[in-house]
């Protein structure tokens, strides 16, 4: 299983709305994906339009009772795609149990699991990229210079502290495509030390993604504009995950996590 976060602590970049799209993108290339809500707001649920009732059993469910990971595994409408719903966010489960999140995680069989952060990352990053392997900064024009720290801040935080690879960084939202040029990417590239991935621009029907104001519709842009550029790039996405990631030592999350939340001896 490969393991990826979309993380960096900065709100607002699109971590979910490219979780679910990439998602969906390794789905119909026929890996089979399991996403994880890690929002308490839902927007996974949302942009796939699923609805679960509280008889549904949620993530928190499987920590709290010590069930089997795969009774909170949904189908969704997409082949090979599926979802993990939680009602609660991902800084509650150091209420629950931090070890346990990591153990039932990584109990999954599955050809990907992408995990959904909310912001602020806080706490929440310390289970998503203690969890996962790999993550990958996404970064927008808008609010540039804190996007660039945020990234700093996470990859220094997921790389030395918390095991997790950083694969590369994503720029999102572009609306001045000639400001990022190529020479401009390289010294991002440089300051960063990962390349990147993509360059996504600001697409206004994607932004609809979460329901156009007044009606509460929301979708999956990558489906629903399947000739978009912004589908192109999402596929793109995908095949990168498919071909680039660099072998990784086995990561031992539950151990991890372990070692992070023991008290300390102070
Ligand atoms: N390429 C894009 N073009 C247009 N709008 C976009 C694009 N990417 C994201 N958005 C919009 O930006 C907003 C934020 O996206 P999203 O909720 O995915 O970000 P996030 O990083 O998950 O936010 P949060 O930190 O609150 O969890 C949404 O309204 C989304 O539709
Ligand atoms: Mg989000």
């Amino acid at each position: 299983m490969k393991s990826i976060t979309f993380a960096v602590s900065k709100g607002g970049v699109g971590k979910s709305l490219i979780t679910a799209n990439v998602g969906a993108a390794l789905a119909k290339k026929g890996k089979k994906v399991v996403l994880v809500e890690g929002d308490p707001n839902q927007p996974l649920q949302k942009i796939l339009g699923l609805n679960f009732s509280s008889k549904n059993l949620k993530f928190e469910d499987i920590v709290q009772k010590d069930m089997e990971i795969n009774r909170a595994v949904y189908n969704t409408d997409i082949d090979n795609l599926f979802l993990i719903p939680s009602g609660v966010s991902l800084q509650s489960y150091f209420e629950i149990d931090p070890v346990s999140f990591a153990r039932k995680l990584s109990s999954l069989k599955t050809d990907f699991m992408l995990i959904d952060v909310p912001f602020p990352l806080g706490k929440a990053a310390f289970l998503s990229l203690g969890v996962c392997e790999y993550f990958i900064p996404i970064l927008t024009e808008d609010e540039f210079v804190l996007c660039v720290e945020s990234a700093i801040d996470t990859i220094r935080l997921g790389k030395y502290f918390l095991k997790s690879t950083p694969l590369g960084f994503i720029l999102n939202r572009i609306k001045t495509p000639k400001k990022f040029t190529e020479e401009f990417v390289k010294d991002l590239e440089d300051l960063l030390e990962i390349p990147c991935i993509t360059k996504i621009k600001e697409d206004l029907k994607v932004s609809k993604s979460y329901g156009e104001v007044g009606s509460k519709k929301a979708f999956l842009a990558y489906n629903k504009l399947r000739k978009s550029e912004f589908a192109e790039k999402i596929d793109g996405i995908a095949t990168w995950l498919l071909t680039k990631i660099p072998k990784a030592e086995k990561k031992d999350a539950v151990k991890l996590l372990q070692e992070i939340t023991k008290p300390s001896k102070l």
